[in-house]
């Protein structure tokens, strides 16, 4: 089926689900495949374009997820696949911790430029947010010479030792993991419709920072201990959770008081996905240190950590990676930032405008809508018992991801009580009505408001 200005489109269901070539695939997956990941329901792959998705029985499914925040360009963007597979056919592997290739360089000179801050940026490139994560952690170590850290609840950071310590989103994730890295503090971020304060922004004077400087600093970390404070832009898995505006300026505030690096995790929100390249830029505030992954390759796997030059000035041998920066990826990055640069970013945010619109009526409409939250098509929905609870509905909000993946729209939560979406970033109009029709029917029907 081709998607292009193709209005007739929708997900269309054709066997039982899972489909019996799917149910052969869950049975050796269940078998050999570790029992760690998360899936939530059985979709089995067999081919995308765009926001559609094929599975391997033949069902069509509309994609809201992007493979949890990564194909910005949509799945298998016709140019990114020609630049993966011309790079491929000249070589697919050197490693750049001993040799050299133009890509990398191109690459790190295009981050360089648009990556908030001055020009003189320097990027080490791994293959993974979490990756990049580490190479922060380690970068601001060695350049502050501190060796405490600052991250706030509900942040994710990642899952290797490093990055999982500053990851508090879910206990889970840290269970019988222990002990994790010693140094590591966590604040509360600023999450205005749970506040932990119970205070209201403005007026609340962002106690949440506030109390960093007045308490935490004052009788827990000595702050001059304090290498880097982590901080998302917008929480991801911790529940799409936008800080009001003042937020990161008073973070960034704070660490200039102290000598402290400011890092910035864009692993999910950045590249393009908030209508702005990143999601720093929404808030007037800059950062030190900045974590890129996810959507920076279209699918490719590839993390960038960067910093201005006189922080990533660290000696030969100091940190590396034999995969980081594969020239292939770096092909496919260089590509989908062109994409996003050409009109992509452009598109999420006056798609995202347009879906907010929706989802504001459907907020008024109905009680069980406590928050709806984002910017771009990062999009956050926070489902509650009724607005004057504001008690979370873990059930329900899962029922509402199931019962969207029987109707062929693919979904997923984030935090205790959240319905996130995120479609690939060339999603137009039409899908995008499409994708809110089936939210409002699989709302309608798990909350039978009819
Ligand atoms: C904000 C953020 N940081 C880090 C990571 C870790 O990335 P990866 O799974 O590529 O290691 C994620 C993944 O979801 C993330 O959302």
């Amino acid at each position: 089926m081709k998607r292009k200005n193709n209005k007739q489109l929708k997900p269309r269901i054709t066997t039982k689900l899972p489909g019996p070539k799917a149910r052969e695939i869950l049975r050796k997956d269940g078998k050999y495949v570790s029992s760690s990941y998360t899936r939530f329901y059985p979709f089995v792959m067999k081919k995308g374009e765009g926001v559609w998705l094929t599975d391997v029985d033949g069902n069509y499914f509309l994609d809201f997820t992007s493979g949890i925040g990564v194909t910005a360009t949509g799945h298998s963007h016709p140019e990114v696949v020609t630049a993966i597979s011309e790079q491929a056919a000249r070589f697919l592997h050197m490693s750049g911790t001993d040799f050299y290739y133009e890509l990398q360089a191109r690459l790190a000179a295009k981050l360089a430029e648009i990556v908030p801050g001055a020009q003189n940026k320097k990027t080490f490139f791994c293959n993974s947010g979490t990756e990049a994560v580490e190479c922060a952690m380690k970068l601001s170590r060695h350049h502050t010479r501190r060796t405490r850290f600052l991250a706030f609840t509900g942040s994710f950071h990642g899952r290797t030792y490093g990055s999982l310590t500053l990851t508090a989103s879910k206990s889970i994730q840290k269970k019988y993991f222990g002990p994790l890295l010693p140094g590591v503090t966590h604040v509360a971020y600023a999450y205005c419709y749970r506040c932990p304060f119970r205070l209201e922004y403005p007026s609340c004077n962002l106690m949440c920072v506030q109390y960093i400087d007045d308490v935490v600093f004052k009788k827990i970390v000595p702050p001059e201990e304090v290498a880097g404070i982590f901080v998302e832009p917008i929480q991801g898995e911790g529940g799409y959770v936008v800080p009001p505006k003042g937020f990161l300026p008073a973070l960034r505030k704070l660490c200039d008081k102290y000598g402290i690096l400011l890092v910035d995790d864009e692993i999910q929100a950045g590249m393009g996905r908030t209508g702005k390249m990143f999601a720093i830029e929404h808030f007037s505030a800059k950062a030190d240190i900045y974590c890129l992954a996810k959507g920076i390759a279209s699918g490719l796997p590839l993390g960038a950590c960067l910093s201005r030059a006189g922080i990533m000035d660290w000696q030969p041998g100091a940190h590396a990676s034999t995969f980081g920066g594969n020239p292939v990826a770096c092909a496919a990055a260089l590509k989908t930032v062109e994409l996003l640069e050409k009109g992509l970013v452009e598109n999420a945010a006056r798609m995202g405008k347009i879906a907010m619109e929706r989802l504001r009526e459907l907020e008024k409409r109905f009680d069980f809508i406590g928050d709806v939250r984002g910017y771009g098509l990062m999009i956050g929905i926070e489902l509650v018992a009724d607005k004057q609870s504001k008690e979370p509905v873990k059930d329900k909000r899962d029922a509402v991801v199931y019962e969207a993946f029987k109707q062929g729209f693919l979904l997923l939560g984030a935090g205790e009580s959240v319905v996130r979406l995120i479609p690939p970033l060339v999603i137009n109009e039409h899908e995008l009505h499409t994708g809110l029709d089936l939210f409002e029917n699989v709302l309608n029907k798990v909350f039978k408001t009819k």
